[in-house]
């Protein structure tokens, strides 16, 4: 303090003061072939001594990201390189492409973070980097430039489970209590879990095929919506989001899957085969060849959006009416929290709503800049697996990423062996078709 009164008198000092207390006090969000987005934060005294700071760095699939985050959830700066654009010209993720532009942009990605930050990495606390699971060839990328950086600057190391952090993301926002319901919804995943606390789960279902992401975008690929000229650039997801809202989903007729099987496991192969089905018929109808678009996208669209809809507010209330009967969650935990990239579709959202209201339990989703994949779920992850004194490792001998890695305890079998009937909410959900969200 008597650094800054000092200094504050001299005209000239106090402008170097000011630039260097705003790289402290602005936090930056840049991202590249994303939209750009800020975040301020504010400090009471000019000098800002946080008790822990990690950065975050996540490659496990094709977001290169990283952010700093303190111990008390304040995002320090953040920078995130999306592989969508590429991918979505080649109709898919090549691992191979995917490594190496992880390995063009991890290094840019990282410097620009902690810049924004106004954080050196002598200042950091940790780095906690996604081990699992993921793409091998993302993942390792990911790693061994963690793994390097730690060994430079003599830092612990934090190993984060990329599920654990999309689950756990929502207590960086809102104040939620464990245990509490999550379900994750994206491209490589479609899980119903208990969150009991910052390493221990409790797996309801999850997806004996295909994720509800996977398969939107295989649909979208199959529509050619690429070509469309309102979402050239957008994920398969968010496309058919965007026009479904045009669309009319009574059109076709797409059944939501596994309506007899009293469980909390998910499938979305079958549906996309069916819409597949839908878009021959009609190419037909219409005379026209793969890799043109029909006249009825934003119909189909709709149909396929309401399925998936249906199918996951099925398995989801089913997940809330087990916890309650067993006793796993009560009325006073009665939370539940949906992440990943689907649950930034809005339509989704307010399924979802409808059931949260059902049955008195409070929706939480992330922004949706946070349901995706970002660094600031896995520094935050660390902060937390910090505060919990669980698995910061001052020795990295050993470390190695896993593609493949479940979440939590699997108890999906009892959730099918109590094969709780769901009450049917269609009328509900049936009006949803008919609000323009
Ligand atoms: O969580 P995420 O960024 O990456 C992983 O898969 O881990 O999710 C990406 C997935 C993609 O399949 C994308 O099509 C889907 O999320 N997605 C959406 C929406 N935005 C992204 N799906 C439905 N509606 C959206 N608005
Ligand atoms: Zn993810």
């Amino acid at each position: 303090m008597f650094w800054v009164q000092f200094f504050s008198r001299h005209a000239s000092v106090q402008k170097i003061l000011a630039i260097s207390c705003v790289t402290r006090r602005t936090s930056k969000s840049v991202k590249h072939g994303r939209s750009v987005c800020l975040r301020s934060i504010f400090f009471n005294s000019v000098k800002y001594y946080p008790t822990k700071l990690v950065l975050g760095i996540e490659t496990s699939c094709d977001d290169t990201a990283a952010a700093v985050v303190d111990d008390t959830g304040k995002i320090l700066g953040e920078a995130l390189h999306s592989q969508n654009e590429v991918h979505l010209k080649t109709g898919g993720i090549i691992p191979p492409v995917a490594q190496q532009l992880h390995r063009e942009n991890i290094e840019r990605i990282v410097k620009e973070t902690l810049y924004v930050s106004g954080i050196s990495l002598d200042e950091l606390s940790a780095v906690a980097t996604t081990v699992k699971p993921g793409l091998a060839l993302s993942l390792g990328v990911g790693l061994e430039y963690s793994l390097k950086l730690v060994d430079k600057y003599k830092k612990p190391f934090i190993p984060i489970h990329h599920m654990e952090a999309h689950a756990l993301t929502i207590r960086l926002i809102n104040q939620v209590e464990f245990p509490f319901l999550v379900l994750l919804i994206s491209g490589g995943h479609c899980i119903l879990v208990v969150a009991q606390g910052v390493s221990d789960f409790l797996l309801l279902g999850q997806s004996i095929d295909i994720a509800p992401g996977d398969m939107l975008d295989k649909v979208a690929r199959r529509l050619s919506l690429t070509k469309h000229p309102e979402c050239c650039r957008m994920s398969g997801g968010k496309a058919i989001e965007h026009l479904a809202q045009q669309g009319n989903r009574l059109h076709y007729e797409l059944r939501a899957p596994m309506r007899h099987h009293r469980n909390c496991n998910f499938s979305f192969s079958g549906l996309c085969f069916n819409a597949t089905r839908i878009i021959m018929q009609k190419e037909k109808e219409e005379g026209l060849q793969e890799g043109h678009l029909l006249s009825c996208v934003t119909d189909i669209a709709a149909a396929v959006q309401h399925a998936v809809a249906l199918h996951i507010v099925q398995r989801t209330h089913r997940a809330i009416l087990f916890c309650i009967k067993s006793g796993i969650l009560s009325q006073t935990n009665a939370t539940l929290v949906v992440s990943g990239g689907v649950a930034s579709n809005q339509y989704i959202r307010r399924a979802l709503q409808i059931v949260t209201d059902a049955t008195n339990f409070n929706l939480l989703c992330p922004p949706p800049r946070l349901c995706t994949d970002n660094g600031v779920m896995i520094a935050w992850n660390g902060i937390e697996r910090m505060r919990a004194g669980l698995g910061v490792l001052h020795s990295t001998d050993g470390i190695r990423y896993e593609p493949k890695a479940s979440l939590g305890i699997d108890i999906s079998e009892q959730v099918g062996e109590v094969a709780i009937k769901v009450p049917s909410l269609e009328v509900s959900l049936n009006e949803l078709a008919t609000i323009n969200l």
